[in-house]
């Protein structure tokens, strides 16, 4: 029915196109009833049209290719909220194109990230973009047992030895970034101040010394520049001739000529003496025993910034924002630094970090309001996969999403769900904490233990074999961050302002501008 409702409309749609050519001259005119026909067919098409019931309901859209993609670029949250009100917990929409099936709540979640490697794949959903950034042959563009290898190198590096060496160089970036702040008092745009100083904190650890002194001598201009490629229109549309494609092509040659650089002088000098992932990287071998390439190790280089850079930066502007609107959680947290470390001059280490559970639960209350990544795509690649729970067909080629971001400000799993209330997490006393969730059978995906559910209602980290990897590294930087930021300051909002709404526009969510934080040095 469906073929022959699309062959007949065609048929009309073409029959009063060359009447109006015979009873129209004026070739503009023809054009605007042709858009119309085009419009009226394609609505006609979505009212009358029976969709396949196996599967799940379609949001309607007015507008045909763009479909839902205005609504849901400016409010994500609030477009899937409203639809799962209208829908149920499964539904599909139109995006620029594309087919989106959300897949809500925590069978939802552990759907999309438990679904199998041969029935839906996040290269495909990925790659496109990826690859221009992070280069050829590693992560997405690998093949997925190898991105699984290359996967098991990175989370090596992050040992606990090298958390240890971590932390006090996290604290000194974090001092001396703020030492240029020469008022005692005054105005801090929080991301854009925390984007520069993770930079440094996550260069320093994870990129090497070198990288790190060479930042404003041009890296951080080729950060900008593959940044630039990274944006929510590269998704859409990976590869258009425009001058910042380009640049991001040139950026990513540069920076994997910069490792090659440091790769071989660290090889020639035998300087095996850096704490750092690249040198992690530089000593692993492939199972078969070939050395990584360094074109491999320079790839999974911009990968590890690209996943930790933004994601961390975006969360300690967040956390800024919300301890800046509630003076006396900072109250409490320097509280707890005195009672756990003695005081608040005693030397942040990785230990002591681990004592301070009200700083880690803000953190984590931030990653539940504000998480970076709030959805997370795949695409099926099987003739169909079925969601067992709801029966639901979905077809190739349509994206599975994931939306953590919905199921965490959801009241059946969190009570007063807009709340910030870090504490929810050390009374345990919301429903979330009451669910039996279970651990996710085969939880070795290649690189470790995934000692987590995919039905849990919270995972601002994902779940699965795309599981975060940098999870522990993340929450161990933006602790010292925060823990140091709030000896050197006191932090309020400006005068009648509250927290800001969150920005859908980039990859990741960030606060909307301006996100002022008025900061006074309590010195
Ligand atoms: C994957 C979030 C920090 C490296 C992910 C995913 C999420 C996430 C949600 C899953 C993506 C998906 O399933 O499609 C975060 C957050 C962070 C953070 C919220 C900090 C607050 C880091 C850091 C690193 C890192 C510091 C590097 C050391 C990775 C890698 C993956 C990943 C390699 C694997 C991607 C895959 O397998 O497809 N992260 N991340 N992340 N993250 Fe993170």
């Amino acid at each position: 029915s469906v073929f022959l409702y699309g062959t007949l409309s065609l048929v009309v749609v073409f029959s009063i196109h060359i009447l109006s050519q015979l009873v129209c001259p004026f070739f503009f005119l023809q054009v605007y009833k042709v858009k119309i026909l085009i419009f009226i067919s394609y609505i006609s098409t979505l009212k009358v049209v029976p969709r396949d019931p196996n599967q799940p309901k379609l949001v309607f859209s007015w507008v045909p290719f763009l479909g839902n993609g205005v609504e849901f670029g400016m409010n994500p949250i609030g477009f899937i909220q409203k639809c799962q009100k209208l829908y149920g917990d499964v539904f599909t929409f139109k995006l620029v194109g594309k087919s989106v099936t959300v897949c809500l709540g925590a069978d939802g979640n552990q759907f999309v990230f438990n679904n199998k490697q041969n029935l839906s794949s996040a290269a495909e959903a990925y790659n496109d973009m990826t690859k221009h950034v992070f280069g050829f042959d590693v992560v997405y563009d690998a093949p997925h047992s190898v991105f699984m290898e290359q996967k098991r190198f990175i989370k090596a590096g992050l040992t606990l030895e090298s958390f240890r060496a971590h932390v006090p160089l996290i604290v000194k970036e974090t001092t001396e970034f703020f030492k240029d702040f020469k008022k005692p008092t005054g105005y801090m745009d929080a991301y854009s101040t925390f984007s520069k100083l993770i930079i440094c904190t996550a260069s320093r650890c994870l990129m090497g010394k070198e990288i790190r002194s060479a930042l404003h001598e041009g890296v951080a201009d080729l950060y900008y520049d593959l940044d630039q490629g990274f944006q929510p229109i590269n998704f859409m549309f990976p590869n258009l001739p425009l001058p910042s494609y380009r640049r991001r092509d040139v950026a990513r040659e540069k920076m994997a000529e910069l490792y090659s650089k440091i790769i071989r002088r660290r090889k020639e000098e035998n300087d095996t003496s850096n704490n750092d992932l690249l040198q992690a990287l530089i000593e692993s071998t492939y199972k078969d025993g070939t050395p990584i390439p360094d074109h491999h190790i320079a790839g999974m280089m911009i990968a590890v910034l690209f996943g930790g850079q933004h994601t961390s930066a975006t969360t300690s502007a967040w956390t800024t924002l919300e301890l800046a609107n509630r003076p006396d959680l900072v109250q409490a947290l320097r509280e707890e630094q005195i009672a756990k470390l003695g005081s608040l001059k005693a030397d942040l280490t990785f230990e002591n970090l681990k004592e301070l559970t009200l700083m880690e639960a803000c953190i984590k209350e931030t990653l539940r309001l504000h998480p970076p990544i709030f959805q997370m795509m795949r695409k099926v690649i099987a003739d169909k996969v079925v969601f067992e729970k709801t029966g639901h067909e979905i077809p190739k080629n349509d994206f599975l999403c994931a939306v953590p971001g919905a199921t965490q400000v959801d009241e059946q799993y969190f009570n007063e769900p807009l709340t910030y209330n870090p504490y929810r997490w050390i009374e345990k006393s919301d429903p979330v904490h009451q669910m039996e969730v279970g651990e996710d059978a085969n939880a070795d995906y290649g690189f470790g233990i995934v000692g987590i559910s995919s039905r849990s209602p919270f995972l601002p980290f994902g779940a699965g074999r795309h599981r975060c990897i940098g999870e522990q590294f993340g929450y161990l930087q933006l602790k010292a961050v925060m823990a140091t930021v709030i000896r050197l300051y006191d932090l309020s909002l400006e005068e009648g302002k509250g927290v800001p709404e969150s920005d859908y526009t980039s990859m990741v969510v960030v606060p909307k501008h301006p996100a002022n934080v008025v900061y006074t040095c309590r010195e």
